[in-house]
């Protein structure tokens, strides 16, 4: 473990005093892109976060949760609704379990350093890591695929310098706090060797330890399958949102796809996204229930039911606390206030060692 700066908060009646002092401890940190959340992101970050933090509950840890806002304006140029998504992805967070007294939630956009970290690090990113970057590759593949029918196409139709330098801003992410443990969804793990990488390149340059080498975090188990059997993703079309109303969640959760084997007669469980769809939110004595009736035929109706049962009651309390933070504006905005307060200790101390490295 490495010594760090842990931020105190401290309230008195009359001032809010941030008191810092040095300890071992580990620091968790992850983002998530304001462009709505479904139940695939609670799987497969939010709440392998929350897993991590109570299996090193015995240790000192720092939890630093973030809106990767700037990574989200690549796709959304629309203020409204960047803002809106903003408010949403904040309140699920915070409904799931996101405590804004404990843990450090800030937006990316009030963080300063990442901004100016990110055009340090560009040097030190070779274009060619970029290149092989799976988000940026898929865009050249289908442009490649398309302009054998149409001659005219750029390879890199579609891309902006957004997408282009995604992992580096999300390196900057990352090194700004030092943080040592990074839970992510699977789909994140090369962003993660590619700010191993930049940092790597930049600390045998100035021979020092500056920039911490992130250690990636993937929620083992099985991916939540998305409407149609694909992993669940926003760009498939295919998620469904933390917080509907009930009625919405049982609609949707009705429409999941399934092959044509009639009631009565027995299903596979293996590789069926139903099942593995139960098993993400049921109890390991749910899920060897549901294996049974499995066996014995269940109609694919009563698993959806089954399905929508379980989310329902994990969520129903969680609702309105959703509801509460999604419709007040000013106290998510304080909230945001004191997180980039105190995030900002560690990344201006980061930055500013970064600096005096190469100036
Ligand atoms: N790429 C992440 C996603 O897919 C979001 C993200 C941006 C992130 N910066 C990060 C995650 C830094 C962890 C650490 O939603």
């Amino acid at each position: 473990m490495t010594p760090y700066d842990i931020l105190h908060i401290e309230n008195t009646l009359k001032e809010t005093k941030i008191v810092v002092y040095r300890c071992d401890m580990k620091r968790i940190l992850t983002g998530i892109k304001p462009t709505g959340v479904h139940l695939g992101n609670w799987m497969g970050a939010i709440k392998p976060s929350f897993e991590l933090l109570s299996k090193y509950k015995d240790e000192p840890t720092e939890a630093f949760f973030f809106l990767a806002d700037f990574h989200a304006l690549n796709t959304c140029f629309d203020p409204i609704a960047l803002k809106k998504s903003i408010k949403e992805v904040a309140a699920t967070w915070i409904a799931l379990g996101l405590d804004t007294k404990k843990h450090i939630f800030y937006r990316q956009s009030d963080i300063p350093e990442i901004s100016e970290l990110t055009v340090i690090l560009s040097p030190f990113t070779p274009k060619g890591l970029l290149n092989r970057a799976h988000a940026y590759k898929a865009f050249v593949d289908k442009n490649r695929e398309l302009s054998q029918s149409d001659t005219v196409r750029d390879l890199d139709d579609g891309v902006n310098m957004g997408l282009f330098t995604y992992p580096l801003l999300m390196s900057a992410d990352i090194l700004s706090f030092q943080a040592d443990l990074v839970p992510v969804g699977e789909d994140n793990s090369q962003h993660l060797e590619i700010a191993r990488d930049i940092a790597g390149k930049f600390n045998r340059n100035y021979k020092t330890e500056t920039l911490k080498l992130p250690e990636l975090v993937v929620r083992k188990g099985a991916l939540l399958p998305g409407l149609d059997g694909r992993k669940m993703s926003a760009s498939y079309n295919n998620h469904i949102p933390v917080f509907l109303p009930e009625k919405k969640l049982r609609k949707l959760i009705m429409k999941m796809t399934t092959d044509s084997t009639p009631p009565g007669e027995t299903k596979k469980k293996d590789s069926n996204a139903l099942f593995s769809f139960y098993s993400n939110f049921a109890s390991n004595e749910q899920i060897l229930e549901m294996e049974q009736k499995y066996a014995k035929g269940i109609s694919w109706g009563e698993v959806k039911q089954e399905i929508f049962e379980l989310v329902n009651e994990e969520l129903k309390e969680k609702r309105d606390v959703y509801n509460h933070y999604v419709n007040s504006e000013k106290e998510l905005e304080d909230v945001f206030k004191e997180g980039a307060l105190k995030a900002r200790l560690v990344s201006k101390k980061v930055l500013k060692e970064v600096k005096d490295l190469i100036f």
